[in-house]
């Protein structure tokens, strides 16, 4: 495969996208480009310089002097890298926050516009099928039941030590995924050439080797 290609992988939140994006990448040798790390950097960059959840002038500005890139599978927000400092819960929330907001979307979509043209890759977030990569040669919309991906986040949050109950992990991935799919720009959605994947019983491997096959078809794999 040696032409240019893009692979889109949108979900909710748990499905296991980014998993899923970091062995294809590696198996196909392609850039993996994590989409909900850039709201998070921006998110982060909000709560550092003290400005309002809403869109105003100042966030105008500051979208206008930001930069947010990727080298070796780290992220970098204004040539700083911020890759630990994004995966607390204050940034997921900012992260969510920001994300609904017109003026934060249009320049990290352009970002993103941007880095799937100059070579091929795999991207995942919520609107890539739909938005920033509307031409995709490959687009998945990966899934699970909200059970499910509430329980996978619930055991992993248990290894780090958290209290937090399955309830309570439960009712987060709900309001995360209304959040998600009710927004009014660029909401959460299926693209029509999107082809769904139902993680809810399968593993990690069967996924990634469905989009490898997807992709490639089996015998280039070998
Ligand atoms: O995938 P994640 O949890 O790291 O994403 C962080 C937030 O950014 C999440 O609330 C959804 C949002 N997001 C988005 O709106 N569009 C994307 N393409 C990627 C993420």
């Amino acid at each position: 495969m040696s032409k240019i290609f893009q692979i889109a992988i949108d979900g909710p939140s748990g499905a296991g996208k980014s998993t899923i994006a970091k062995r294809v990448a590696a198996e196909l040798a392609i850039d993996y480009i994590d989409t909900g790390a850039m709201y998070r950097a921006v998110g982060l960059k909000m709560l550092r310089l003290g400005i309002p959840m809403e869109e105003n002038e100042t966030l105008f500005e500051m979208l206008a002097n930001t930069d947010v890139d990727f080298s070796e599978g780290r992220v970098y927000l204004d040539g700083e890298d911020v890759s630990n400092l994004i995966r607390t819960q204050e940034v997921s929330k900012a992260a969510s926050d920001c994300s609904a907001f017109a003026t934060v979307r249009r320049k990290l979509v352009e970002l993103q516009q941007a880095m799937g043209k100059r070579k091929s890759v795999i991207m995942d977030g919520r609107d890539i099928g739909t938005v920033v990569l509307k031409d995709a040669e490959y687009k998945f919309y990966l899934t699970a039941t909200a059970e499910e991906r509430a329980m996978r986040r619930f055991k992993e949050l248990q290894a780090k030590g958290s209290t937090d109950t399955y309830e309570k992990v439960l009712e987060d991935v709900n309001k995360r995924d209304y959040n998600d799919m009710h927004r009014d720009v660029d909401p959460l959605r299926q693209a029509e050439d999107a082809v769904l994947i139902d993680s809810t019983n399968m593993s990690i491997e069967e996924v990634v080797d469905f989009v490898i096959e997807a992709v490639t078809g089996e015998d280039i794999r070998k």
